[in-house]
């Protein structure tokens, strides 16, 4: 099945000029980005597209960081596309990420872990609409 899901590249990426490296895992393992965009996150904004975590002891830094330098907002498709961008990403603390994952190769931390995507398809939708309006997403 063709899917859609929500990627970020996050500040710690951003900040030290990789997101052209990662964009480069991504395509090459055959996901496609049908629209991507650089922005700066308001406190606000963080807090309300984060939602699902707030009150989470790890919430208040969270936050911080993904307002301390832009962002890379994308939509990528392709087959089964939230598992398969779960999968290129690799385990959220890239302590225990396996080879060859964006977050092995690049994340510097749990926190500072260069990547986030949606975790199923509700999650995909609602973080879509979040970021983009269909009009800004190639078909
Ligand atoms: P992300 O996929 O963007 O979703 C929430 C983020 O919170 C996660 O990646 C991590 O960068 C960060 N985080 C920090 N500590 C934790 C934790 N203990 N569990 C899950 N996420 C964490």
């Amino acid at each position: 099945m063709i899917e859609r899901t929500l990627s970020i590249i996050k500040p710690d990426a951003t900040s030290r000029a990789i997101t052209g490296k990662v964009n480069a895992m991504i395509e090459e393992k055959g996901l496609k980005i049908v629209a991507q965009k650089l922005i700066r996150l308001t406190a606000v904004q963080a807090e309300e597209f984060y939602q699902e975590h707030m009150g989470k002891p790890f919430f208040p830094n969270l936050v911080e960081i993904m307002t301390s330098a832009p962002i890379v907002v994308q939509v990528l498709q392709g087959e089964n596309a939230i598992t398969e961008y779960r999968k290129v990403m690799g385990a959220t603390n890239p302590a225990v990420a396996e080879e060859g994952t964006i977050r092995k190769t690049f994340a510097l931390s749990i926190d500072k872990n260069t990547v986030h995507g949606s975790d199923s398809p509700e999650s995909a939708k609602r973080e879509i609409a979040f970021f983009f309006s269909e009009l800004e997403i190639y078909e």
